[in-house]
């Protein structure tokens, strides 16, 4: 099979394409036939050695898959060779076919095309368990998303309104805040050209936000706390903007809003806790089906084309999700 390899750590740019071994499936193990990887931020990090994990090398990035089933390990009962899954993985999705823990893939509920399954597991997964489990976000709050049209911020979007929340997108283009608002938001701010702080101010008559979530970091952190409502929650995601510069929180800001900074990371809660995680998609999944969930698709990439599919992730371009299609 051909597999999307990174033999060198440090640029995406250093990715190949080769002919693997094909896989075998280990006691509680799966191995999919990829049809669709959903590519992710944090697929470049773990090219250039910056993730938090750092696979031997050589291997294929990609923690996201939808596909066929093609073998099952001992022990594993709720799949069966055929079935179309979907799941996640610490990385090897940018390949033909991937092994994986099998309590990690879920059954493709009926309606839903490979492309739409394999971008939904790390973005909405990471997002309904920021809103829910760590922020217990509340119909009729006011949630504020920044990079609200990237991967994750758009699933914040999407499911911030179907969870009944008054949603302010903020983005730095007008194209990427109009997908936002195709999404449900109800108010939108250009923080590449307005005042953050000023506009939060403006749109929430000086009350603030009830829940920030921030996959940005860099220069918007510390302004969108300091809008931050009484009883407001911050959610810690990511830093897209500047890996190498965390934003600091000066501590009397939470006293004063007598606000809480909530941490997440999905990819720890999946392992730590994956009967809640299963629950978390099983609600989602739902959703979806009913229409009230829709994940947005920027573009589709073969995976002789993946160095422009991260590419176009790391210059900042991609509104939604990119999909490889091996
Ligand atoms: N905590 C968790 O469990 C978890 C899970 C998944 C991902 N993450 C993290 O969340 C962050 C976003 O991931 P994602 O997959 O949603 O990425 P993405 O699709 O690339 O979105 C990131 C957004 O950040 C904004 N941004 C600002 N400065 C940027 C820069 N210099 N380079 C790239 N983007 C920049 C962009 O929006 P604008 O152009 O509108 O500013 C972009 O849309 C990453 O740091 C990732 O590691 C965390």
């Amino acid at each position: 099979m051909r597999a999307v390899l990174c033999k060198e750590v440090g640029s995406i740019q250093n990715l190949v394409v080769e002919e693997v071994a094909d896989l075998q499936a280990a006691k509680g193990k799966v191995v999919i036939t990829v049809k669709a990887c959903g590519v992710n931020f944090p697929d470049i990090l773990v090219c250039e050695g910056k993730y938090q994990f750092k696979p031997p090398v050589p291997f294929s990035p990609g923690g996201e898959v939808a596909g066929i089933v093609k073998a099952v390990g001992e022990g594993v009962n709720h799949l069966k060779v055929g079935d179309r899954v979907f799941g996640g993985l610490m990385f090897g999705g940018f390949a033909e076919e991937v092994v994986g823990d099998a309590n990690m893939f879920f059954p493709i509920p009926e309606g839903m095309d490979f492309v739409q399954a394999s971008a939904i597991m790390m973005t909405y997964g990471t997002s309904y368990h920021a809103l829910v489990d760590r922020a217990n976000l509340q119909a009729g709050e006011t949630l504020l998303v920044l990079g609200a049209a990237g991967g994750v911020g758009l699933a914040a979007v999407d499911i911030g309104v179907a969870l009944g929340a008054k949603v302010i997108a903020a983005a730095s283009t007008a194209d990427k805040l109009a997908v936002c608002q195709a999404f449900g938001a109800s108010e939108v701010i250009n923080y590449a050209q307005d005042d953050l702080k000023d506009r939060i101010k403006e749109i929430t008559q000086g009350r603030g936000v009830d829940v920030i979530y921030d996959p940005v970091g860099g220069v918007y952190s510390e302004p969108a706390f300091r809008s931050i409502a009484w009883n407001g929650r911050f959610l810690v995601v990511g830093f897209a903007s500047d890996g190498n510069n965390i934003p600091k929180l000066p501590l009397n800001l939470p006293l004063l809003k007598g606000a809480a900074v909530v941490g997440v990371f999905w990819g720890s809660f999946t392992m730590r806790e994956p009967k809640k995680n299963m629950q978390n998609f099983m609600a989602m999944m739902q959703m979806f089906q009913t229409g009230k969930l829709k994940a947005h698709i920027h573009a589709t990439y073969p995976l002789e084309r993946a160095v422009e599919a991260l590419q176009e992730m790391a210059e900042r371009r991609v509104i939604g999700k990119v999909v490889l299609v091996p």
